[in-house]
């Protein structure tokens, strides 16, 4: 008996002149080809003379098996999806059930994935090039990923600026998904950020809509459509969505000449190795700000600007600002160390905006566990100190004597900064500040 193969085979968007070489050739290949019926229906040309297996929608673990027990039979077996088989499609469970049963890439029958041009760079291509910098694809189909889920990753990529791909957007039954995305989205993207609204794209039935975000879920959408969000550059010109590959920040568009300051082949002044640079400057350069502004402007945490200053040399300061970092195994002793400091303003911020501003001393501060807590008759402070996994001493010129306590992401959990009478800091309590800045830092 002749070895059983299995191919899983990614078509394209529907149209014939998109699919791959390969997906073409595979299914002339197959003894028998198993799909989805609308699938089944795209590709009808291709499979006279064959054994067709048509399956339902929700019959995608029935398609695996079946796809096995033909293979077992010494068939080849092309299991066909639309656009690329591995991105929401049926490569991914075909192998758990392959994998479950026993079956290893060493055994009889061979597995071979088939590449296919998946639903965003088939829809993007329809309405200009809204992909050419960072995307990432996000499904909203609820049905095997739970909402809180999608919901942080609609989050993290608003707040990233990523270009977003939806897929499975709106369906009969799925109709509010649309309406919450939009909703987290406008809380990071203007209203008037383009968006694109593909339907059935090279088949048929396409239809284009390009719409605003605040638009988005008002318009027609179904299961055979893919939104396409822009980033904050993506703009609309003459019809054509288009997000800048980037190029327009270090060349001219007009001349192509690089841009002062830039180098051609190397990274940006904001690059990795540059942007420290490009805060300090910004320090220099703008009329003072607090801390805070800075790192609202550069929307990074706290722990990144504390950086920036600290990698600061004598020709390249960051205005009146130094600052130094203290490593998690000095956590401790600085801790112990504010106990000298004086009177002290401990700053506490939620998530939400409330700011506490609490005027303590070092010694009030009680280890409890994990915690760390100050309790009197006015207030109680419970701060989660296991979360503390670095902190940054920083001074401003004559007026910030200070010291952040951040977490991993660099964020601040809480600052104490000593308290100025009569417009000057205590002259011991400065002192001592100094001196644990020189034994504690690194
Ligand atoms: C289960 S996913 C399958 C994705 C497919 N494997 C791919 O790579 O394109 C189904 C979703 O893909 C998107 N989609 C698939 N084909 C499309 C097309 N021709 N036009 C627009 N969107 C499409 C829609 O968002 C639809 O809800």
């Amino acid at each position: 008996m002749s070895k059983g193969k299995i191919l899983l085979v990614g078509f394209g968007p529907g149209a014939e002149q998109h699919m791959s070489y390969r997906a073409r050739e595979a299914i002339a290949e197959a003894d028998v080809v198993i799909g989805y019926s609308t699938y089944i229906k795209l590709v009808e040309d291709l499979l006279g003379g064959k054994e067709v297996i048509r399956k339902g929608m929700t019959e995608e673990i029935d398609r695996c098996i079946e796809a096995y027990d033909q293979a077992k039979l010494g068939k080849v077996v092309a299991l066909i999806s639309s656009g690329d088989i591995g991105v929401y499609g049926m490569a991914g469970p075909t192998y758990e059930v392959l994998l479950q049963s026993g079956w290893s890439p060493a055994s009889d029958i061979t597995v071979e994935v088939i590449p296919g041009s998946t639903a965003l760079s088939a829809c993007a291509s329809l309405v200009g090039a809204p992909l050419t910098h960072d995307f990432c694809s996000i499904s909203l189909s609820d049905l095997l990923t739970p909402w809180p889920t999608i919901a942080r990753r609609i989050d993290a990529a608003g707040r990233s600026d990523f270009v977003i791909a939806l897929y499975n957007p709106k369906s009969g039954r799925r109709t509010q998904q649309i309406v919450e995305a939009q909703r987290i989205l406008l809380q990071y993207r203007k209203a008037d950020t383009p968006v694109a609204i593909v339907k059935s794209a090279y088949r048929e039935m396409q239809e284009i809509q390009l719409v605003t975000l605040d638009k988005m879920a008002d318009c027609k959408i179904g299961m055979l459509t893919t939104v396409l969000i822009g980033n904050s550059s993506t703009y609309v010109q003459e019809g054509l969505m288009i997000t800048p590959r980037g190029y327009a920040n270090k060349y001219n568009a007009i001349t192509g000449d690089v841009k002062d300051g830039e180098r051609a082949g190397r990274s940006l002044t904001m690059g990795l190795e540059g942007w420290k640079a490009c805060v300090r400057k910004y320090m220099r350069d703008s009329d003072a700000h607090s801390l805070r502004d800075v790192a609202r402007h550069f929307d990074v945490p706290m722990g990144e600007i504390l950086s920036a200053i600290g990698a600061a040399s004598n020709d390249d300061g960051a205005s009146e600002y130094s600052s130094a970092r203290v490593n998690h195994e000095n956590l401790a002793a600085l801790l112990d160390a504010t106990r000298q400091w004086g009177r002290l303003r401990a700053v506490v911020r939620s998530s939400a905006g409330a700011v506490s501003e609490l005027m303590i001393n070092g010694d009030e501060f009680q280890r409890r566990g994990d915690w760390l807590a100050i309790e009197n008759d006015h207030f109680h402070l419970h701060i989660e100190w296991s979360r503390v996994a670095a902190a940054w001493f920083v001074r401003r010129g004559e007026t910030l004597r200070g010291v952040h306590f951040v977490d991993a992401a660099c964020e601040t959990v809480f600052n104490l900064s000593l308290l100025r009478k009569d417009g000057a800091f205590d002259k011991i309590a400065e002192q001592q500040f100094e001196q644990s800045w020189r034994e504690l830092s690194m």
